[in-house]
Parts: C-alpha cells; sequence; structure tokens
C-alpha cells in the first residue's frame, strides 16, 4: 500500500516579538490576565506589507532544504490559511510562483485553526489514490490584520506565522510499524457559526472584517470535540493513548491542551506546547509546534505522533502519523 511519508519540516516567524506589557499599554488587559486565562507570554507580528505567502514560502523553502528536494518535484501545494494575500487567486498559487516551481498544481483549503490538518487529510488521501506523488503542505497565516485591535477579549490571543511539511509517497506494508500518516479525521458543524467568525468578506460587506468569538462557548466545544476526534482516531487504529509518543495540538489555550490530555490520562511531558511563544496562528500552529519539536530533537524519526485542533465552523480533525 501507499502512504504519506513526511520528509521534511520547516517554518517561519515574522521578526517582531509583541510581549504582553506591550499590548496592555494600548487595551485594557494585563500580563498576568493573558498568562493565567492562556499561557500566552508573547506573539510574533508581520511587518507592514509581509503578506501570508510571504511567511509561507519562507516556511516551504525551510521544508524543502530539510527534505532535500526541489521545488518542481513537488505535485501539489496545499496551503491552509484563513487570511490569504487576496480573496483570489489562492495564496497557494503565489507560494508556487515564489518557490519557482513551474508544475504541478496548488490551491487553498480555509478549515480556519483546523487548516493544516485539513490539508493534511486532502494530500494524504491524493497521495495513496496516486494522483501526486509529493505534496507540499503549508499553514500560514496573517492574522493580526483580522484583529480589532481594541477588543481585548480576542487581540490578545492570536500571532502571525507558517509552516509547512513536505510529505512523499512510499510503498508501506500495511501495519502500524509503517512510517507515515496512518489516519485523518476532520468534522465541522455549521451550525456552531456564531461562536467563532469574521464579520466581513467579499460577498456580505465586501470588507475584510474583523475576528469575533464567543471564549468561552469556544472552550466547552475545543476541549469535548478535541477528546472526542482523538480517541476516534484511537480506536480506529486500535492504539491508546500509551501508544502516542507524542501529542501536537492546536495551540488556542494552555487550559485546553492540559484539559485534553488530562481527559485522555496523557502526560503533559508528552505534549507540545508553543502557545506561550506563538499564542494561536491558527492553520500554522499544529506546524510550527511540529517543526519545533522535530527542529530539537524531541520528535525523532519511527515516533508515532497525533495532531489535532479545532477552529471556526466549527471544524476540527486529527491525524495519526509514524514520523
Ligand atoms: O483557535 C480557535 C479556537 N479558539 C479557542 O480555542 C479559544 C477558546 N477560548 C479561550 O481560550 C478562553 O475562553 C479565552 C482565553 C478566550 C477567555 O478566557 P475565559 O477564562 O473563558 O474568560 P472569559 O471570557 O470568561 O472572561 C472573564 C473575564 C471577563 O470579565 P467579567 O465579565 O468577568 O468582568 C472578560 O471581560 O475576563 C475579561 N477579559 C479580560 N480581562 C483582561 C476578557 N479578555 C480579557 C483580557 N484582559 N484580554
Amino acid at each position: 500500500m501507499r502512504r504519506s511519508v513526511f520528509i521534511g519540516c520547516g517554518s517561519y516567524l515574522p521578526e517582531r516579538v509583541v510581549t504582553n506589557s506591550e499590548l496592555a499599554a494600548s487595551v485594557d488587559t494585563s500580563d498576568e490576565w493573558i498568562v493565567e486565562r492562556t499561557g500566552i507570554r508573547e506573539r510574533h507580528i508581520a511587518a507592514s506589507g509581509e503578506k501570508t505567502s510571504d511567511l509561507a514560502i519562507a516556511a516551504a523553502r525551510s521544508a524543502l532544504t530539510v527534505a532535500a528536494i526541489e521545488a518542481n518535484e513537488i505535485d501539489l501545494i496545499i496551503v491552509a490559511t484563513a487570511t490569504p494575500d487576496e480573496t483570489f487567486p489562492a495564496t497557494a498559487t503565489t507560494v508556487q510562483s515564489g518557490l519557482g516551481m513551474t508544475r504541478g498544481a496548488a490551491f487553498d483549503v480555509q478549515a480556519v485553526c483546523s487548516g493544516f490538518i485539513y490539508a493534511l487529510s486532502i494530500a494524504d488521501n491524493f497521495i495513496r489514490a496516486g494522483s501526486a506523488d509529493t505534496v507540499l503542505v503549508v499553514g500560514a497565516e496573517t492574522f493580526s490584520r483580522i484583529l480589532d485591535w481594541k477588543d481585548r477579549t480576542t487581540c490578545v490571543l492570536f500571532g502571525d506565522g507558517a509552516g509547512a511539511v513536505v510529505l512523499r509517497a512510499a510503498e508501506a506494508k500495511g501495519e502500524i510499524t509503517d512510517r507515515g500518516i496512518h489516519s485523518t479525521c476532520i468534522h465541522s458543524d455549521g451550525r456552531m457559526h456564531d461562536a467563532l467568525y469574521v464579520d466581513g468578506g467579499p460577498s456580505s460587506t465586501q470588507t475584510t472584517g474583523f475576528l469575533r468569538m464567543n471564549g468561552r462557548e469556544v472552550f466547552r466545544h475545543a476541549v469535548v470535540n478535541l477528546s472526542a476526534v482523538i480517541t476516534e482516531a484511537l480506536n480506529g487504529l486500535g492504539l491508546t493513548p500509551t501508544d502516542l509518543d507524542w501529542l501536537v495540538p492546536h495551540q488556542a489555550n494552555q487550559r485546553i491542551l492540559e484539559a485534553t490530555a488530562k481527559r485522555l490520562g496523557f502526560p503533559l511531558s508528552k505534549v507540545v506546547s508553543t502557545i506561550a511563544r506563538h499564542a494561536n496562528t491558527s492553520a500554522a500552529s499544529v506546524p510550527l509546534a511540529l517543526a519545533e519539536a522535530v527542529g530539537d530533537g524531541r520528535i525523532k524519526q519511527g515516533q508515532l505522533v497525533l495532531m489535532e485542533a479545532m477552529g471556526g465552523g466549527f471544524t476540527w480533525g486529527s491525524c495519526v502519523a509514524r514520523w
């Protein structure tokens, strides 16, 4: 059987770091409140004129370097983003030209914070069906552009960044010891639109709009939905939490990470957390955390990793892979 094996990952964070204390100078908040309620200490913010595609291209280049492949070996680019450069064309096509890639196909996926997991699921299906051999999957966001910087309930929570992985088809035995993706589970529930959305868009207001969120409602659903989709993935593969080496969760709130791990009986020492330094980077948060834990040697080849995310829509999902 064909499996999608991770052959490289990379990331990019804008240079400018904004601390909680800096935010407290312009909005009624405090470092203590933000750290206690979210675990966030600082976030990276894109420079003026620095676009989502710029972040995505930088992350993609670092993933291609690790994978030791040329851009023209890629068959498909999928960019997960809720903050595209423009309404169209897809940011993925800008990434394609930015990488100097003149063949293949490129498109965007919009599932907000779950976008990277959705994109992995699509990429894996393309590879397993034999429609692509090498796929670049990027999660890239400039949420700073859709934040209402006067709204303390949202503006302190998000940051900008990008992460990327390269997947390549490999023949496998069909056993749990195989390297590559073993399962992806994706879900959505459109009834939850009003809990997390952007109050603008080309077809409604002809403006970009700002992010609006009922944080408590999202929090409540996040722990339940994430625990459910992790259990679904493990049950589907006949695994238990003790079989996992690492949990790489979407980074929305340290308390969500901890509550989800606790529900599963999973030790926090095996949960990759970057929330303190990156804040919530939406579709970029899982590949950013992945790139960090692979880069510093925590995630090693042969280890079993579960990635998960939940976001606006609601959308949520998981991916189990042997690195
Ligand atoms: O990635 C997409 C998914 N997003 C998420 O997963 C986010 C999920 N939600 C959360 O992480 C949390 O609900 C928040 C961090 C957004 C909020 O934490 P909370 O513990 O649920 O606080 P709350 O919304 O219940 O607000 C508590 C109080 C309120 O004041 P009152 O009404 O009790 O007087 C807020 O007005 O904290 C106030 N507050 C703040 N105070 C200082 C809200 N934001 C701030 C702030 N600084 N930045």
